[in-house]
């Protein structure tokens, strides 16, 4: 985050004016519901036979806890015993999902409006290229995921963290969320673990003295979900977005200083000997990354001492997160909702502690910032699975909406993600195999105020049989390319030793996922190795259902096809992406295709 922008400054004397707690009254969690067991009496469905099982017509709820920063390549997950209880052992985890932009605000913005940050332009944290500010002002809030349930009769709710730049003066809750239960947390207390201030439904700031963030949000998420159990008919989408395990964040006159995130007093004494895992790629003796990266000398031992400490906080901040999980299950339990729920589990974006000499944050495409947890469970879907189905908050919409049994738009640059145990219901085959990752802004650590500005750069990750690999160009004009099925910790830049044919797909791909927008992001082969016209038999419609399905009939649909020799001439003559220059923000005419001959 860059410097003050992120809190519009507040005048001290609001904060004291501000009314004080309700949370007492917020612990009745042991009172029955009067209306539990009210049957549900709407009539939404469409009544597909292939539909997820659901209780007659009702549409499913979606219950959503959104961490903020929690890895999953350094072991988070295994440090939170109900999380394990209630979802990875009730439901499906699924191992291959990724951010595409690895920051929180283009990371939210692309989970509930299922675009790429190139197709948003949410593009940073603060403005003029981030922030709540620049959401609102692109009008992303007119069409987005919630404004769809809402229109299809959901009632949306909202609480705790969701874009950085909510502000006391902004009040103005995002579309699709303004008419039941809006509740942001709000700065300059977004990152503090003690004393949140929220505001409802854009009225007068709360403050809770003395409480725990994850406490209170717990207390008040039991609340909602009793209002929305007093109405069956009306399914719900709730999200439960606790500030956990991100840093402290401090704006001082030197810029944005990061603390360590701070437990609830009961978890203080917790995982005294666990330390940061030891990974190959953690503070390696051997360092050639590109750009800022490359010049970071190895941590000291101080340095690794205070990461580990950092772990440690992280881990315990995220038990009152583990405790809020347990809570609200066994709440929608009580209220006779479980069964009619999908409950996920996620994040916004990976975090990184001494991976490849970096100190701690995110924003790299490196996967411990882009490989994040995301467990369902719910009608249908697999208990105590894992997936190895490649999927990205892009695809989050999607999925609801199919889920839903509605309309999924074409705009969507993702495809739903196959989260029911019976995949007959989703497409036969599923093209994503490929998605860009991108970045445009500044990096920094979470040790220092010093910012690094040669971090734009675009890859392709690509997972797909017989396949795993990045591949980068940075800003700088510095390539990385890593094959992860040999280098799972990207260690060995091959780029240098790679023959140019192979690489020569992966550019074409990077040339068209980074302007990519609805179907060419879900199939980019499509774009490379277009349908003969002779051959299609418009199927487009034939599976609205599912909203995406099989589009296209190229025969090329995999980077397996791609590599058939007769394509290399093809290939070796198509121009190369590049760069010009290193912008902090996304302007396509920056990052423009150079003729073949200037390749170095
Ligand atoms: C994205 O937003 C920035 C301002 O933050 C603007 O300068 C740029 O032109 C926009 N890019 C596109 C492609 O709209
Ligand atoms: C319950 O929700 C339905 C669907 O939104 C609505 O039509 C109905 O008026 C609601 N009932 C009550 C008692 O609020
Ligand atoms: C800013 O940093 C300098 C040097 O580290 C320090 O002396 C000064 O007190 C700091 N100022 C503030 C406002 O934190
Ligand atoms: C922050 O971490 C980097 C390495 O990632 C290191 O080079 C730098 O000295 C650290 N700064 C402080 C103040 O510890």
């Amino acid at each position: 985050m860059k410097s003050t922008t992120i809190l519009a400054a507040l005048p001290c004397a609001s904060l004291l004016l501000l009314s004080f707690s309700q949370i007492v009254a917020a612990q009745t969690e042991d009172i029955p519901s009067a209306e539990a067991g009210a049957l549900p009496t709407n009539n939404h469905g469409h009544g597909h036979s292939s539909r997820p099982p659901h209780h007659g017509d009702q549409k499913p709820n979606f219950l959503v806890f959104l961490t903020d920063d929690q890895d999953r390549r350094i072991n988070s997950l295994d440090y939170q015993p109900l999380v394990q209880k209630y979802l990875r052992n009730q439901g499906t985890e699924f191992t291959n999902y990724f951010t595409t932009t690895a920051m929180c605000c283009p990371s939210r913005v692309s989970l509930w409006s299922g675009q790429f940050a190139h197709n948003h332009n949410v593009t940073d944290e603060s403005p003029p290229h981030g922030s709540y500010t620049k959401f609102v002002s692109q009008k992303l809030d007119q069409n987005w995921l919630p404004t769809w349930l809402q229109q299809a009769g959901y009632s949306n709710n909202y609480i705790g963290k969701f874009i950085n730049g909510v502000s006391p003066t902004l009040k103005q809750a995002p579309k699709g969320f303004d008419t039941a239960h809006w509740e942001p947390l709000v700065a300059p207390n977004i990152y503090t673990f003690y004393d949140p201030v929220f505001s409802i439904n854009n009225g007068p700031l709360t403050s809770y003295k003395g409480l725990y963030q994850t406490d209170v949000i717990s207390d008040k998420s039991v609340e909602i979900l009793d209002t929305l159990a007093k109405n069956t008919s009306q399914p719900f989408l709730f999200v439960i977005s606790p500030t956990a395990p991100h840093d402290e964040v401090w704006i001082t006159g030197n810029g944005t200083l990061f603390t360590p995130p701070v437990p609830a007093k009961r978890h203080e004494h917790l995982f005294k000997d666990v330390k940061i895992p030891r990974h190959p790629n953690f503070n390696p003796k051997h360092n050639d990354k590109p750009s800022w990266v490359g010049t970071l000398p190895r941590l000291t031992e101080s340095q690794v001492s205070a990461l580990d400490d950092k772990y440690r906080a992280r881990l315990q901040s995220l038990q009152a997160t583990d405790e809020l999980v347990e809570r609200i299950i066994k709440r929608l339990e009580h209220n006779n909702q479980l069964d009619n729920t999908y409950i996920v589990y996620t994040t916004d974006n990976g975090y990184h502690l001494g991976t490849h000499r970096m100190y701690a944050g995110k924003q790299t495409a490196y996967e411990e910032d882009t490989n994040i947890p995301f467990i369902i469970r719910g009608p249908g879907v697999a208990k105590g699975k894992k997936s190895n189905a490649v999927a990205t908050h892009t695809h989050f919409p999607a999925t609801v909406l199919h889920l839903a049994n509605l309309p999924v738009p074409d705009s969507l640059d993702a495809h739903s993600i196959p989260v029911l145990e019976n995949k007959a219901v989703y497409g036969k085959d599923q093209p994503t195999e490929a998605f860009s990752v991108e970045f445009w802004s500044q990096a920094f650590m979470e040790n220092t105020t010093a910012r690094f500005d040669a971090n734009t750069y675009k890859s392709v990750r690509l997972i797909g049989q017989g396949y795993n690999l990045l591949y980068t160009v940075w800003c700088t004009g510095e390539k990385e390319y890593y094959d992860l099925v040999e280098d799972p910790f990207q260690i060995k830049n091959i780029y240098k030793s790679t023959k140019p044919a192979f690489l020569n797909r992966l550019d074409a791909l990077l040339n068209v996922l980074r302007t990519c927008k609805g179907p060419t992001c879900r199939d980019p082969w499509a774009v490379i190795h277009p349908a003969k016209p002779s051959s299609s038999s418009s199927s487009s419609s034939a599976d609205k259902g599912h909203g995406h399905g099989k589009e296209h009939k190229n025969s090329v649909r995999s980077l397996k096809d791609a590599l058939n020799k007769k394509f290399d001439k093809y290939y070796a003559e198509l121009p190369k992406f590049a760069f010009k220059e290193c912008l902090h923000y996304y302007n396509p005419t920056n990052e423009e295709t150079a003729p073949r001959h200037t390749e170095l």
